[in-house]
């Protein structure tokens, strides 16, 4: 019996000092293994008379069932140990600040861009889009402007350090006006279409930022006149500033694309901003020579062009005043757009 206490005490030890599954497993190997201790003394039963045998096979049967519950016992200890080990680890401060999920909102200037799409295509244009770094060709000869015609002054334009298929140094576009031939010289006449997107100018101050965003517009077709582009420039306004109360007005000018040529103003007759014309586009209807460089014969295809400025409706829309609080990033500004 002594012998037995001894046996279990010993277990004991050997289980606590065990500081990993694996020492435990081991350390029970060494009592109830194959040639545990344990094991051991059960196999010396047989030699014993069958009374002595009985009493015997009792006690070490109990002294079994303690070392397991001991053994048991380290097990859920170890494993308490580990969750408390990894819990630590693993630990939140619950202190810190959260983090907000702070929504973002989309740019005034691309709302603009985004309500002309919709607007144009509801009444079945097409959405055209065309590089930024452009060939001298499409961004003027090909618009009736040719190399040292005094109407390239009209616009102070970027160079990058590449040149075109003729050698000539290319522009950041100054206008999306290359767009009307980029995309009538791809798509079959009649023709639909408007292109937004950015352009670059030599040009700083409260109404002209060097990277600013024009949308052009171009419909061609069989009989598309000056008339056409009164209906759809004017509905389009309505649409945009969503009211009625405004008057167009359409003011002879020169571009060399166009013939005739046109600014486009507007006036609201009604809210704080009445009584004022403010000038937003230039337009006119197609000069034969645009539509020759399209691919088309004059004598069947005309229409009208227009190019608008979208800081500029959109300085309109909500009433700002200078164009540069788009570009510089002031959240107390953006926000007001969310
Ligand atoms: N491209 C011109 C500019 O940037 C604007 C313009 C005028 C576009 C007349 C046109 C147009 O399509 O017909 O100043």
């Amino acid at each position: 019996m002594q012998e037995l206490s001894a046996l279990v005490e010993s277990a004991r030890l050997d289980f606590a000092a065990a500081q990993n599954p694996a020492a435990l497993e081991d350390a029970k190997a060494r009592y109830m293994g194959k040639t545990g201790q344990v094991t051991m003394m059960m196999k010396q039963l047989g030699k014993l008379a069958p009374e002595e045998r009985r009493q015997r096979g009792q006690e070490i049967n109990q002294t079994k069932g303690q070392i397991e519950a001991l053994l048991n016992a380290r097990r859920d200890e170890l494993a308490q140990a580990a969750m408390q080990a990894k819990l630590s680890q693993e630990a939140i401060d619950v202190t810190l600040p959260g983090r907000m999920s702070r929504a973002g909102g989309i740019h005034p200037v691309m709302r603009t861009w985004m309500r002309i799409e919709e607007i144009f295509r509801s009444i079945g244009f097409e959405v055209a889009d065309g590089p930024e770094i452009e060939s001298d060709w499409f961004s003027f000869t090909a618009l009736n402007n040719p190399p040292n015609h005094p109407a390239r002054s009209m616009q102070d334009t970027f160079y990058v350090d590449r040149e075109d298929e003729e050698g000539r140094p290319m522009p950041l576009r100054p206008h999306t006006s290359p767009m009307q031939v980029r995309y009538a010289r791809t798509h079959e006449a009649p023709i639909k279409v408007i292109a937004p997107g950015r352009t670059y100018r030599v040009d700083s101050d409260a109404t002209h930022s060097p990277m600013f965003h024009q949308v052009e517009g171009l419909w061609i077709g069989d009989d598309v006149s000056f008339t056409d582009l009164k209906g759809v420039y004017s509905n389009f306004l309505r649409r945009f500033f969503e009211t009625d109360d405004l008057v167009v007005r359409f003011r002879p000018s020169y571009f060399p694309f166009t013939e005739p040529s046109v600014e486009v103003d507007m006036m609201f007759t009604s809210g704080p901003r009445k009584g004022k014309w403010l000038e937003i586009s230039g337009a006119g209807e197609v000069h034969p020579n645009v539509v020759r460089n399209y691919g088309l014969d004059p004598e069947q295809h005309i229409g009208f062009a227009f190019g608008s400025g979208l800081e500029r409706l959109t300085m309109l829309r909500y009433g700002i005043d200078d164009l540069r609080l788009f570009f510089e990033g002031d959240l107390r500004f953006l926000r007001q757009f969310r």
